[in-house]
């Protein structure tokens, strides 16, 4: 049986029907721009053939019910006729809540739904699966309230149910990916003013994305504080983010910014760099190019912005010693979960099984693999 199959079953199990709808929405990996997003700066993520899937039925009262199917059919419900509460023993329904929350603020009118709720993108490890959780539930209620809203409000919308009711401080970027990507293409996003446009991906490569198994366990607490660090960073230079700050400012005001602070600037002011960069590479298709921007920004993540931990470094050096491997990095916020590579398309399958091969042998866990197809943003399967 298919996924979708197994999702209208069960569905249908649960509430006694067949649903109505169902939509969709993808994870994605961040090829390159990392911790850029917050600092009104660029990225350039992808989404992929990993995603989060709602089948959706309409009820005639105001209850929204939910079922997970991937953490043992936990069920979750809340009315939309009193203010709309977190669920602390259901924290995967707070992505739904959080949503409902956030669109009932903007006066906008929602139905009862039952909803089923099932993906393949793995949680917890850097792929945004919680982005897609979100996007997929705005999708589902604009499916069935059929209000007017752009994609770009839309996916501000999922953030501010991220940031205000989930309670996680993430940037745009993966929200943003989830609702406005292209299929087979990477996307720069300019985080200042949300413009963007669709960017070819290196032809003759593959991405693929290494998990290392490691969950994030401090990603929370220590992106908060990278979050703080930079602000302080801009503040000291005199800046509105650190988007508009350059080397040669860093080097003027250096002596008197404390040593970290410095550190986290001089990665956002690259990295941003990187990120044009490596569409110019793209757009000529230098795939040698796009690959060491990639090493280069691993290396600034790990000793600048120090978001990296022992297995991702492992991984990457990995990765990078096996044949075909253009470049490797972390993707995401980092303190465990996937790295992502450019991989000369004809070396993937050796690739795959060196890397896992040496990481068991080395770290002792065996990683996933995944290779990665680009995808188009959220969108009604049917
Ligand atoms: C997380 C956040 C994003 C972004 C990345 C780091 O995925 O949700 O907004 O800040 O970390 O690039």
């Amino acid at each position: 049986m298919s996924n979708l199959e197994t999702l209208q079953t069960e569905f249908a199990k649960t509430f006694g029907t067949l649903p109505e709808r169902i939509l969709r929405a993808p994870g994605r990996v961040n090829l390159i721009g990392e911790h850029t997003d917050y600092n009104d700066g660029f990225v350039l993520p992808m989404a992929i053939d990993r995603e989060m899937f709602i089948a959706a039925r309409r009820r005639d009262d105001q209850l929204v019910r939910m079922v997970a199917l991937d953490f043992d059919s936990q069920r979750s419900e809340f009315s939309l006729d009193v203010p709309i509460e977190c669920d602390d023993a259901n924290r995967w329904s707070n992505y739904v809540r959080g949503v409902a929350w956030a669109l009932r603020r903007r006066g906008i009118v929602l139905p009862g739904l039952d909803l089923a709720i099932q993906g393949n993108v793995p949680v917890g490890s850097g792929l945004s699966s919680s982005a897609a959780l979100e996007v997929c539930a705005a999708t589902t209620f604009q499916t069935f309230a059929q209000f007017e809203m752009s994609k770009i409000n839309l996916a501000r919308m999922c953030q501010q149910a991220e940031n205000e009711f989930v309670g996680v401080q993430s940037g745009i970027m993966d929200q943003f990916i989830s609702t406005l990507a292209h299929a087979g293409h990477a996307l720069l996003i300019d985080c200042r003013d949300l413009s963007y446009e669709n960017a070819p991906l290196p032809r003759g490569a593959t991405i693929v994305v290494c998990d290392t198994m490691k969950r994030r366990g401090l990603v929370d607490s220590e992106y908060n504080t990278r979050r703080a660090e930079c602000e302080q960073a801009a503040r000291q230079l005199g800046v509105k983010a650190l988007r508009d700050a350059s080397l040669e400012r860093l080097a003027q005001f250096e002596n008197k910014m404390p040593r970290n602070v410095v550190r986290r600037a001089r990665h956002i002011i690259t990295e941003n760099a990187r990120v044009l960069q490596a569409v110019a590479a793209a757009r000529q298709n230098d795939l040698v190019a796009f690959g060491k921007l990639m090493n280069e920004s691993h290396a600034s993540l790990k000793n600048d912005y120090a978001v990296s931990c022992a297995e991702l470094d492992t991984m990457v050096e990995i990765a990078r010693a096996q044949r075909g491997c253009l470049g490797a990095r972390l993707t995401g916020a980092g303190f465990g979960g996937c790295t992502v590579n450019l991989v000369y398309a004809d070396a993937v399958d050796a690739f795959v099984a060196g890397v896992a091969r040496e990481y068991h042998a080395r770290v002792r866990i065996a990683p996933q693999i995944y290779i990665c197809r680009a995808m188009d943003g959220a969108s009604v399967v049917k």
